[in-house]
């Protein structure tokens, strides 16, 4: 792909300090969008990204939220928002979660989302512009990551498709990315962090920004409402079992 695939458009990362979402702020750099970078990190973001305007913002904060993407959109306009910020914690079992747990991980994961792309909205019509949500599989069938995570990420495909299903007349894409295991920090968090061996047969942050420069790059007539990619060693559609042989 030519490297000035996204020149004149801005972009907006939220989640940008590490994993998909950082190496989705380079690559969109890289590829010549104006890149706007947000996370509560911004000194990471700082040190990580070159070329972006990093912001601090926790996404679970609905009023910054709007401020920060009101003053982006204002003064740059928004052709492409994409929304990485994502958690999960190691007490991840059903018996385990607590309100204020349930609470904390769909604030970020969820209701995040709809904080960025409801404050998007005026610009991404203004620009026929596309969102990018990035869910999980977890969010597509049943595995251990944790009953308020999997609604979360179910959630936001949902999300999604809803913001496609009502704006596309007003030519405003929504796709939801569906992450397989992905060789970040955030798997750090799991009660049991996965071995190095599982790590190196994982996706790597690249690749999912590649799938995010797929969809930013298709003429605006062409629409992806869902996008799945899984690491072809270790797992496989519906299965996320590593533990089994395939059969
Ligand atoms: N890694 C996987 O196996 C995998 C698989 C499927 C889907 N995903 C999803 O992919 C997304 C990116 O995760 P990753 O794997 O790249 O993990 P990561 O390296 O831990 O990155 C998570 C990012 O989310 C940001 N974030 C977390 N809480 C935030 C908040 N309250 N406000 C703003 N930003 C926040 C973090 O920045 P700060 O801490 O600086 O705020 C960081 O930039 C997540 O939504 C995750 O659920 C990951």
């Amino acid at each position: 792909m030519e490297n000035g695939a996204l020149s004149g458009k801005t972009a907006v990362v939220i989640g940008a300090s590490s994993g998909i979402g950082l190496a989705t702020a380079n690559l969109f750099v890289d590829h010549g969008a104006k890149v706007h970078a947000a996370a509560r990190r911004r000194e990471v973001i700082e040190e990580g990204a070159a070329g972006v305007t990093a912001h601090a913002l926790d996404i679970s904060d609905s009023e910054a939220v709007w401020r920060v993407v009101e003053e982006i959109g204002d003064s740059d306009g928004i052709d492409i928002l994409a929304v990485p910020a994502g958690m999960n914690f190691p007490e991840r079992r059903f018996e385990q979660l607590t309100a204020e747990k349930w609470d904390q991980m769909i604030s970020v994961n969820l209701s995040g989302a709809f904080y960025a792309v409801r404050a998007a909205l005026p610009y991404l019509r203004s620009s026929e512009g596309l969102v990018i949500l990035i869910s999980s599989v977890s969010g597509r069938w049943p595995d251990a990551s944790g009953p308020a995570y999997q609604a979360s990420k179910a959630g936001m495909i949902e999300l999604a498709h809803a913001v496609g299903f009502e704006e596309h007349t007003n030519g405003v894409r929504c796709t939801a990315i569906l992450p397989g295991i992905v060789d970040t920090p955030i798997l750090d968090n799991r009660p049991e962090p996965p071995s190095k061996e599982v790590r190196d047969a994982s996706l790597k942050p690249e690749d999912v920004a590649q799938a995010c420069l797929f969809v930013a790059t298709l003429p605006p007539h062409a629409y992806v409402p869902e996008l799945t990619m899984i690491p072809t060693a270790i797992q496989a559609f519906g299965k996320t079992s590593i533990a089994s042989p395939p059969v």
